[in-house]
């Protein structure tokens, strides 16, 4: 047609026609991108490309794109920008005036495909989502110009590795998931009362003590102890190892090293630490210990040799120093701590709490390091330099921005992942709550209240994976899937292009590549939707906690259920049996029939092909003008 056309206006409507958009959503890309134009054109991706990539940042991330395509039977080659030839451009450049040195914008047209950032990271940022337009299989993806920046500078995820102990395999695949999802703090939790796990040279005791339990409280019963020694750390050679990992991906490492409470570990691996003497042993039980660091002219010196390691391994510009849940009793019954009160003025306990908070801040600040604590080191005032992770809701964030100081939004709900995500009756034993997907998404990080001034001492949020419950890799990616791409969406998105609808969405695309990607997930159980006789929707049965929805309904309903996740297959019961693989299987709605004074009872569950399966949705229904129990 554009042959036969001899104006050029009408040539610009051809190409325009041929530009059909295709719906965003359609693509699942997560975190949604702040502007995306998808064509329902394609690109066709060679068995054999070139990738042009040049400065020490394209060529990392290059050779991420070349891992990636090998995987799809793409032999992929890294050539210089000059060769004309590459199918795929890695170009450093600044997108504009004040763009984030996070922002990319990627284009995939007739033409090829480029990634364009100002900066290492944009250039990973935008390869992620390059990857996320592959379809589960083949290799043609829709043509797009996508233009991204992320909403929050601190997109944090964080993992306790002292309740229980994660090796740096497990620890490097969550990081990596972490930046596939854009995400780029990881929060090791590397020192509680239950084990420290980082090799501290000047303290050996520290690991050769510190880093073993004799036993192990089962489930949450302090009364119940596994007796088996319980043992692990990282050697300074594969922190630095998972150091480089993260670097690699865009992730900066941000140690926690706790003080001056869930200090046991410490204390029991050198007791003048502490107070009081006595012997020490590290907790078997969950919960905390009255066991804290004493703030004496010792533990200061302590405490700078080991942040002086520390601070060696962690190249990053932040440390964290705890300073949550610290009990006071031995301060109390201290003489030490008495005459430090006389001598320096100090009149309470927080105040005591509020100095040693101090001395840290300025040694990590001599060392051109910001530090971070949880909200309650505010409680006996705080320099303006410091960093507040707000926990305890987020009053203590508020307060903090007002102030002035830097804050991460990471309330427990919903940022704690390690609350139940399901049914707990039937769910693997967490620590309690209830924050779902949709819960956990529909967050906002940014509190209310807050002048435009003190909304940029909001860094960011993180979401918390806290460990007492999760013994195995398993379940720490089943905890924290698919709630990590809720937090990667509430960081990284704007506000206003958030949308649950459109998460779920898009979330298909995404239980697709958690299960190619054989990742332990959360699977939800089936929907369910029920039309009367009348052919209308028969509202107001929601489930509960436990997924059970009951109601009063007329003599018949038909009842369609729905899964999110893609290729899951549903079985289902009405005899009150509880569904498997053997059940009857789900192809189309199912009538239920009930005769006057009757009760009805349907229960599904979703089996992925991996044999991996919800738990059950259930379904009781009585018959409209019956007894109901
Ligand atoms: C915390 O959860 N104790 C910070």
């Amino acid at each position: 047609m554009g042959d036969e056309c001899p104006s050029g206006g009408a040539r610009v409507i051809a190409a325009v026609a041929a530009a059909a958009l295709l719906s965003a959503d359609a693509l699942g890309i997560v975190p949604a991108p702040q502007s995306v134009q998808a064509f329902t054109a394609t690109y066709a991706v060679p068995r054999q490309i070139a990738i042009a990539a040049q400065s020490p940042d394209e060529r990392n991330v290059a050779a991420f794109a070349v891992a990636f395509f090998a995987q799809r039977g793409i032999a992929a080659r890294v050539v210089s920008p000059s060769d004309t030839a590459a199918q795929l451009r890695f170009t450093t450049q600044a997108l504009s005036a004040n763009a984030s040195p996070q922002a990319y914008r990627l284009h995939v047209g007739d033409d090829g495909m480029r990634v364009n950032a100002a900066a290492g990271a944009g250039l990973f940022y935008g390869l992620q989502t390059l990857e996320e337009l592959f379809p589960a299989n083949g290799n043609l993806i829709h043509q797009v110009e996508i233009t991204d920046a992320p909403r929050f500078r601190w997109r944090g995820i964080h993992l306790d590795v002292s309740r229980h102990f994660f090796g740096v395999p497990v620890v490097e695949r969550y990081i990596e998931v972490a930046a596939h999802f854009k995400l780029n703090v990881f929060h090791w939790h590397l020192t509680d009362d239950q084990g420290w796990r980082i090799q501290i040279l000047r303290y050996p005791r520290l690991t050769q003590v510190g880093a073993c339990r004799s036993g192990t409280e089962v489930g949450n019963d302090p009364t119940t102890i596994d007796p088996h020694r319980y043992c692990g750390f990282y050697t300074q050679a594969q922190i630095r190892e998972v150091v480089a990992y993260a670097k690699r991906r865009y992730v900066t490492v941000v140690p926690e090293i706790e003080m001056p409470g869930h200090a046991t570990a410490a204390v029991a691996s050198y007791p003048w630490l502490t107070c009081l003497p006595g012997h020490y042993e590290v907790l078997k039980v969950w919960g905390g210990s009255d066991d804290n660091f004493c703030p004496t002219p010792r533990t200061f010196a302590f405490l700078r040799g080991v942040l002086s390691e520390v601070l060696a391994l962690f190249p990053g510009p932040y440390v964290h120093i705890g300073g949550d849940e610290v009990p006071r009793e031995a301060w109390k019954a201290s003489p030490a701590v008495q005459r430090l009160m006389r001598d320096r003025h100090i009149t309470t306990y927080a105040g005591v709490q509020a100095y040693f908070t101090r001395v840290i801040e300025q040694f990590l600040n001599s060392k051109h390091r910001r530090m971070v604590g949880w909200d309650e080191i505010l409680d006996g005032g705080v320099s303006q330099t410091a960093t507040i992770m707000s926990w305890r809701g987020i009053s203590g964030g508020i307060a903090a921005a007002r102030a002035g100081n830097d804050v991460v939004i990471s309330p427990d709900p919903p940022l704690y992942l390690d609350h139940y995500q399901g049914d707990p009756t039937v769910e693997p034993l967490a620590i309690g709550g209830y924050t779902t997907l949709e819960r956990l998404y529909n967050y906002d990080p940014m509190p209310p209240g807050l002048t435009a001034s003190q909304q940029r001492h909001i860094l960011g949020a993180q979401g918390n994976l806290w460990t007492e419950f999760i013994p195995t890799p398993e379940l720490l990616f089943y905890r924290l899937l698919p709630r990590e791409l809720a937090v990667a969406e509430m960081t990284w998105t704007p506000a206003q292009l958030r949308s649950w609808p459109s998460f779920s969405t898009r979330m298909r695309t995404q239980y697709a590549w958690l299960q190619a990607q054989n990742l332990p997930f959360h699977i939800p159980n089936p929907t369910m939707r029920l039309t009367g006789m009348d052919g209308l929707e028969v509202a107001g049965l929601q489930p509960n906690l436990r997924g059970i929805s009951a109601g009063v309904v007329g003599p018949a309903v038909r009842v369609a259920l729905d899964e999110a996740v893609p290729n899951a297959v549903i079985y289902y019961t009405t005899d009150g049996s509880s569904p498997s693989a053997h059940s009857t299987r789900y192809t189309a709605p199912v009538d239920l029939r009930l005769a006057p004074d009757a009760r009805a009872e349907l229960r599904a569950i979703a089996v992925l092909s991996n044999g991996r399966r919800s738990f059950a949705t259930t379904l009781v229904l009585y018959r409209a003008g019956a007894q109901t129990p």
